[in-house]
């Protein structure tokens, strides 16, 4: 593990294992931090803060910038230790790195407008102002599903505010943290910045949330750990930010461009083998167009490779684990059983060496099914018809879940009023691929609280201060 500058082992002597799903295979066994190397890390970034939190901004944007660069530069070993660890394509953990590194790079630049404000004052003899000062050392939880991108999502704003940080990985993807850290390293980010635990959740997770040093946590995961995590952070009242679970409605109007509509379907959908917490979950078609829509949706998934993710052109790798894969079977299952027809897929891959799933498409799906109330997390399309704008509205808002949403359709005024109809903090309007630095990413509801990306991103890792100045 990554602590205060150093590699180091565990003082158990334990590891934990890392494996392929697209080969059941052993990759790496980790060094597994416990409450001790946590304290550790958290000790290292404590200390570093003092000198990181007084850097001006230009300077901490140049460390970042290094950092974005070398990302750049490891590109392909980046994206092929992703993907070995946790099965995403190769060429989308290419692009995941992209992604991840654009994170670096607004933050750098967004951390030079953390502006104050002066307030005019009631006496003449008095001065007010509010100065934005770094909230301190703040823990990022990350999730296996985009090892790399949720990380600089969180770092990159803690960075440039002036907190340094502890991570601690998904024990699926401990790996492509690492590797980070040692990118980290040989930009010579100073230590104590950055560190990485990984290993035991509870232990490590017990000590983030009860040491006073930690001023604030940021989770990307499950809504029930979510959950969990608001009532541990009581007992600090620490900062929390959570991106959790979506389960996101797809909704295509009868006058939407169906070309389009299925483009956006297929890239949403099986983005990640289907493991994103934004990718279209329940699919809305109007009955009129549903034919049509649907033809052209088989056609589209016929054509997607699955296969090893570091096999040549493969799109759809396997699921991160076979818990993963119980769930799509099962959620297939159900639905089947409950009278949706299988129009492409329905089935596990035969005979394969991972967790893979030959990517699918329901029809005739009903809201009682499984699949239309939890988030599957894998390469499965339900499709189900609407026929009035307030129905498909109504459907979409009938869930627990408000992280994103999609609507297709040409008609301006349809567009604007689903907009606003629709309770999820992410709307795609003929988009089915929202997410990107500069925009506020996370949801309503039991899909957590708090913003990343944008200028919003930032505010979770700054403290207002108001100075009141006699003159
Ligand atoms: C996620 O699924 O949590 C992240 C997806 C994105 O950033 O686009």
């Amino acid at each position: 593990m990554y602590v205060n500058g150093e590699w180091i082992l565990s003082n158990s002597g334990e590891y934990f294992t890392v494996n392929n799903p697209s080969t059941k295979e052993v990759v790496a066994k980790v060094p597994k931090a416990n409450a001790e190397e946590t304290k550790a890390a958290i000790t290292g970034a404590s200390d570093a803060l003092k000198k990181w939190s007084l850097l001006t901004a230009e300077q901490r944007a140049k460390y970042m910038l290094k950092l974005r660069d070398l990302m750049l530069e490891y590109t392909e070993e980046l994206a092929t230790i992703m993907s070995m660890e946790m099965g995403k394509a190769y060429n989308e953990a290419k692009g995941e790195v992209v992604y991840a590194a654009s994170f670096l790079t607004w933050y750098a630049e967004e951390g030079k407008r953390i502006y104050g404000e002066t307030i005019p004052a009631s006496a003449e003899n008095k001065r007010l102002f509010v100065i934005k000062q770094p909230v301190g050392v703040v823990a990022a939880i990350t999730p296996w599903n985009f090892p790399l991108a949720m990380m600089t999502r969180k770092l990159g704003p803690a960075m440039a505010a002036g907190c340094t940080g502890i991570v601690k990985p998904a024990s699926q993807t401990p790996l492509t943290a690492l590797a980070f850290a040692k990118l980290a390293d040989m930009a010579e980010i100073p230590k104590g910045v950055i560190n990485i635990v990984a290993g035991s959740t509870k232990a490590i997770s017990d000590e983030l949330f009860n040491n006073s040093a930690i001023k604030k946590i940021s989770f990307t995961g499950s809504t029930n750990v979510g959950k969990e995590l608001v009532r541990q952070s009581a007992n600090q009242l620490k900062k929390l930010s959570l991106e959790l679970g979506g389960h996101a409605p797809y909704i295509v109007f009868e006058d939407a461009d169906i070309e389009k509509a299925v483009e956006g379907v297929v890239a949403s959908k099986f983005r990640n083998a289907g493991q994103t917490c934004v990718c279209a979950n329940r699919i809305y078609v109007h009955k009129n167009i549903k034919e049509e829509f649907a033809k052209l949706f088989v056609e589209k998934v016929k054509e997607l490779k699955v296969g090893n993710s570091l096999a040549e052109g493969v799109d759809i790798g396997p699921l991160v684990n076979e818990s993963g894969l119980e769930k799509v079977k099962e959620h297939v299952e159900d639905a089947v059983e409950k009278g949706a027809k299988v129009l492409y897929g329905g089935a596990e891959v035969k005979d394969a060496s991972g967790y893979f799933y030959i990517p699918t498409i329901l029809d005739n799906v009903t809201e009682e099914m499984k699949i239309m109330q939890e988030e599957t997390f894998g390469p499965v399309a339900p499709i189900t018809i609407f026929e009035t704008d307030d129905k498909a509205i109504d459907a979409a808002n009938n869930t627990e879940y408000g992280l994103a949403s999609y609507i297709y359709t040409k008609d301006i005024s349809r567009a604007v009023k689903a907009s606003e109809a629709l309770n999820f903090g992410i709307v795609g309007l003929n988009d089915a691929m929202p997410g990107v630095a500069q925009a506020p990413f996370g949801g309503m509801k039991e899909s957590g609280y708090g913003r990343e990306g944008g200028h919003q991103g930032i505010r979770d890792y700054l403290e207002e201060k108001y100075i009141s100045l006699g003159l």
